[in-house]
Parts: structure tokens; C-alpha cells; sequence
């Protein structure tokens, strides 16, 4: 298979408005970024995606854009992120930045003129149609609740969001809108960026008939999976895109795009693949229905197993590469999900074992490699995350009590990963001088990387796991190797063998917070890494202990 230069490479997640505050207005800055570069590289890893930091009425956290080529002042300037870009440079650390180009936000300059004249160039810009005797063209429901159509005061036509009211979708039927994106995006090629990371663009395409569908819940309104995910004839736009921007630039590019199904991966990321990379959220949000928090599902590993090995297998199929990821912005952190009552040291190193060792691009967020948890709030108000207040919507018309959706709330809400990064025990846990928007979770004095900086810790353990992916010895084998369930009699065990050219590894994870014992046959193996401290090789019974990790050889 073709090698690419980002198939070895480690992605670190920083969600700015929470990372690192140097001005003491509470909201993380670009410059920030720069200063914490060296502790980012510490992790081991060799690529950054940053969340947006465009100019934004940050209606939804920087993904409702105004001005594509402008930094929001309350992440600094361009200087910044020239500096930004030059000095992760330096230090071998290549830079993506956020793309969102299934929507902008209502305070673009195109939506402004659409509104003025939604029948003028502007106006197809964007989707805007008629209503029907005095209602949306359609009962669609947006992914944060409610219609995806919003009325145009004065006019008979409503527009079309996907997301917020304030994140009106952009027209990808209109040559000239295509046009702009790509100009826009060369534009950021050009200075320097390793690439993009790729938001909601399982979106752009609608069914063009824009018919009503039986409604499926209380609201009366239609999830739009069948008629705006992936939509047949997506690949034509994505197809153009990779070619005007992308090729040029060889750059790698990851796409939010759920539900590629085995039969289209190739095309979509295979060696020619319209992107690099998806992501694999496939077993992600097992802990909920489909878009209903209030519906919580619990987690088994027999669960897991299908999804994971069900998408590894297929990529591998497909000669390409999933990027793998435990926990982002849009998550609760991913022990919480899993192992609500267990969470801590072994729960998270042996989840973190699981995701580095697939075959697949890493992905880490900020916080995870130091055990960050989920907060608890004691008021569903404190709540920032847009997203929340759709699904508190929604939850309350189908019969939830406040408690139930507070409770909803302290499981899933986005803010979960949003609060500021603990850098340490002082007042605000190092994030910020001034009073930051989302609270410090109370528990920084314990978790925070000043505290992780020691032996034995979870920042020491994922430190452990990147420098094995990288090593000489493991590198080729972990990158390409192939993957293959294991020891799968073994109800909850997750457990898989990478192998090529004659090596293998072994990887064995106890994915219960209790002693399991497990047979692994009579070859002795090495142990190369654990999250406990253990004998230096093992064969036969092994007694694993609770969320016990084990990379064998
Ligand atoms: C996915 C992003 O990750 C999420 O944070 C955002 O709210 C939506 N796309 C809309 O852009």
C-alpha cells in the first residue's frame, strides 16, 4: 500500500476558548497555545488539530464562522497565528486547523446580503425555500433539536440549519459558494497548515426533493439521516474539493463523516480516498440512543467489540486509515461513558492502551492524557453547551422530570470536556488569571499536569504509549500492521494481535474493574508495557487485574 506522511502520525486536540489563557480575560488564547508547545510535544505526539478560532459570534463555540480569514480577537491575531504556525514548525509539530464549511454563522457578510435579497446571488449562497401555508418547507429536525428551517421576517421563505438557527447551511449546489471555500482553504494551505480537520460535512448534501418524512418523536419532526448523511452525490463535491485544495497541497485532511459504509470506504479513504482520514465514532456514543441523551445505554465490552473490530476490519479491507479517538470536544470524557462508577488511573490508562494500539491515526484531547473527568453541576443552568438545550428540549417533551435532566446533563453534556485545562493546583488551576466562562473542575488540585508529571501517573503512561508507537522497534508494526481479534472467547476481554512482516504484538485489556482470569496459552510472552507493575513476560493462566492493560509480544 502507499505509504502517507500522516499514517504514523499522533494527533493532540486543543479546544482554545479552554486550553490556555495568557491575557486573563478567562478564555483561551492563540497565544497560549504557542507557550504550552513544548508540553504538547512532551505527550509524544506530532500533529495538533486546533477547534476554531475564526472570527465568531461564538453562538456554538467558533463552529458558526463569520469571517474565514480573520482570527477572533478573543484568541488573539494573525501575527499570533503566524507565530503559531512558525514555531510549531520548529518543533516538528505540524499544524491542522478546523474546517467548517457545511454551515457559517449568521453574521457572515454572504448570510447578511442573503437576508436582504434571498432570491439575489447571496440568497444561493444558502438554502432558502418557500414555506407551505404558513409552515417550514418540511419537518426535518436539526441535530440540536427543533426544525432544521428558520422563517425570514418579512418574507414568505425560511432558510435551512443544520445545527443552530445561528449556523444557516451553505449551499454546496452553487458553484461560486464552492468556489470561495476553496479559495479560502488555499488560502490557509498556503501559510503553512499540515492540513484540515474536516467539520459536519456529512451535511452538505440534501435530498433535492425535500419531502416531509414520518415523524419520530413528540416534536412531530424527522431525523434527517436518510435524507442529509452522506447523501448520494456527496462524492462529486468532495471529489472537487480534494483535488482544488487538498492534492495541491498534499495535505491530510480528517472528516467528521459517520456511516461510510464497508462498500464506499475505499473510495472515500482508501489510497486515493477523497480524504485522508474519517473518524471513527462508531462505538463513541454506545452510553445513548441515537441523539437522546436522556435514553442512557449502558456499556459492555461484548458492545465495543463489535463496532470496533466491525471498522477496523473494514478499513483494513480497504487499505486505509480510520483516525481512532476516545474522547473530543463534542464527548463526555470517555472513562465516565464506559465506567461511570470507575473512573480513575486503570480505567483510563486501559482505554488509552486500547485506542493507541489500533490501527488507525491517534487522536488525543487535551485533558485526556492527564485523567480529566467529567464535572458535576448542581444547576442545569451553569450549562453553556448549545447542543444541551436541544437535547433539554427534547427530553422535557418526552416526559423527563428536571431531575432526569440534570442527571442527562452531568452524563453528556459537551461541556464535560470544556472546562479549562488543569495545569496545575494554583487558583483557577493555571488556566487563567481572570474568572474563566465554564468553572475549573473542582478536583484540578489532585488532577493536574504540574501532579501528572511523575512516574506512574496517566500523562507517564500515555507518554509510554506514544514512545512504543513510535519506537523503532514497534513503529512499522504499529502503523501498518494488520489487526485481528483475539482470545474472543473471552466475554469481557477486549483483546487484539497486530502484526507484520513475522512480528506481532499482543494486546489484552480487562475491560472490568475486577480480577478476570484469562488462558493465553502455553508461548511465553514478553511484556512490553502495563498499566500495573507486573513480572517481566507471562503465559498460561494470567489473572488480570481490573482494567488491566497488557501489551504483549
Ligand atoms: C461538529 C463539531 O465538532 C461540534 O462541536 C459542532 O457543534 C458541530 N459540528 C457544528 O459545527
Amino acid at each position: 500500500m502507499k505509504k502517507k506522511w500522516w499514517n504514523e502520525k499522533i494527533v493532540y486536540q486543543v479546544y482554545p476558548r479552554s486550553f490556555k489563557d495568557t491575557n486573563g480575560d478567562g478564555i483561551g488564547d492563540v497565544r497560549g497555545i504557542i507557550e504550552k508547545l513544548d508540553y504538547i510535544k512532551s505527550v509524544g505526539v506530532d500533529m495538533i488539530w486546533i477547534s476554531p478560532i475564526y472570527k465568531s459570534p461564538m453562538k456554538d463555540n467558533g463552529y458558526d464562522i463569520s469571517d474565514y480569514y480573520a482570527i477572533d480577537p478573543i484568541f488573539g491575531t494573525m501575527e499570533d497565528m503566524d507565530e503559531l504556525l512558525l514555531k510549531a514548525k520548529q518543533k516538528g509539530l505540524k499544524v491542522l486547523m478546523d474546517l467548517v464549511v457545511n454551515h457559517c454563522s449568521s453574521e457572515h457578510e454572504w448570510f447578511k446580503k442573503a437576508l436582504k435579497d434571498p432570491k439575489g446571488p447571496y440568497g444561493d449562497y444558502f438554502i432558502i425555500k418557500e414555506g407551505k401555508d404558513g409552515k417550514a418547507p418540511n419537518n426535518w429536525r436539526s441535530i440540536f433539536g427543533g426544525s432544521v428551517w428558520e422563517p425570514i421576517k418579512g418574507t414568505p421563505y425560511y432558510y435551512y440549519h443544520t445545527f443552530a438557527k445561528e449556523q444557516p447551511d451553505l449551499n454546496w449546489e452553487n458553484p461560486q459558494l464552492r468556489r470561495e471555500i476553496y479559495d479560502m482553504m488555499n488560502w490557509w494551505l498556503k501559510k503553512g497548515l499540515g492540513g484540515f480537520r474536516v467539520d459536519a460535512i456529512t451535511y452538505i448534501k440534501k435530498d433535492p426533493s425535500y419531502k416531509s418524512l414520518p415523524a419520530d418523536g413528540a416534536d412531530g419532526l424527522a431525523a434527517l439521516s436518510e435524507v442529509s448523511s452522506n447523501y448520494p452525490g456527496i462524492e462529486v463535491f468532495l471529489k472537487e474539493m480534494r483535488e482544488e485544495t487538498f492534492d495541491v497541497y498534499d495535505a491530510f485532511s480528517v472528516a467528521e463523516m459517520s456511516g461510510v459504509d464497508a462498500a464506499k470506504l475505499r473510495e472515500y479513504i482508501g489510497p486515493d480516498g477523497l480524504f485522508s482520514s474519517i473518524f471513527d465514532f462508531s462505538y463513541m456514543e454506545l452510553d445513548v440512543e441515537l441523539f437522546q441523551w436522556y435514553r442512557p445505554v449502558e456499556v459492555n465490552a461484548t458492545m465495543v467489540k463489535e463496532k470496533l473490530f466491525e471498522s477496523q476490519s473494514m478499513a483494513q479491507e480497504a487499505e486505509s486509515f480510520l483516525s481512532v479517538v476516545l474522547e473530543n470536544h463534542d464527548q463526555p470524557r470517555a472513562a465516565e461513558k464506559w465506567f461511570p462508577k470507575q473512573v480513575g488511573y486503570e480505567s483510563q490508562t486501559m482505554l488509552a492502551t486500547m485506542n493507541l494500539m489500533l490501527r488507525g491515526i491517534p487522536f488525543i484531547y487535551q485533558g485526556e492524557e492527564i485523567g480529566m473527568t467529567n464535572s458535576t453541576f448542581s444547576d442545569i443552568r451553569e450549562y453553556e453547551d448549545i447542543m444541551l438545550w436541544g437535547q433539554y428540549d427534547r427530553a422535557k417533551k418526552e416526559g423527563c422530570t428536571e431531575e432526569e435532566c440534570l442527571d442527562m446533563a452531568n452524563r453528556r453534556s459537551r461541556d464535560h470536556a470544556r472546562t479549562p485545562m488543569q495545569w496545575d493546583d494554583s487558583e483557577q488551576a493555571g488556566f487563567t488569571t481572570g474568572k474563566p466562562a465554564l468553572p475549573v473542575n473542582d478536583n484540578y488540585r489532585t488532577i493536574n499536569v504540574k501532579k501528572e508529571e511523575r512516574e506512574g501517573s496517566v500523562l507517564d503512561y500515555y507518554r509510554k504509549l506514544t514512545a512504543l508507537r513510535k519506537s523503532d522497534e514497534y513503529r512499522e508494526l504499529l502503523t501498518y500492521g494488520e489487526i485481528y481479534p483475539a482470545l474472543e472467547e473471552e466475554k469481557d476481554v477486549i483483546a487484539y494481535e497486530r502484526v507484520r512482516d513475522g512480528k506481532k504484538l499482543l494486546i489484552v485489556l480487562n475491560f472490568l474493574g475486577e480480577n478476570q482470569k484469562i488462558s493465553l496459552g502455553n508461548e511465553e510472552r514478553k511484556i512490553v508495557l502495563s498499566n500495573y507493575k507486573t513480572e517481566e513476560s507471562c503465559f498460561g493462566q494470567v489473572e488480570l487485574q481490573p482494567f488491566q492493560a497488557l501489551v504483549l509480544a
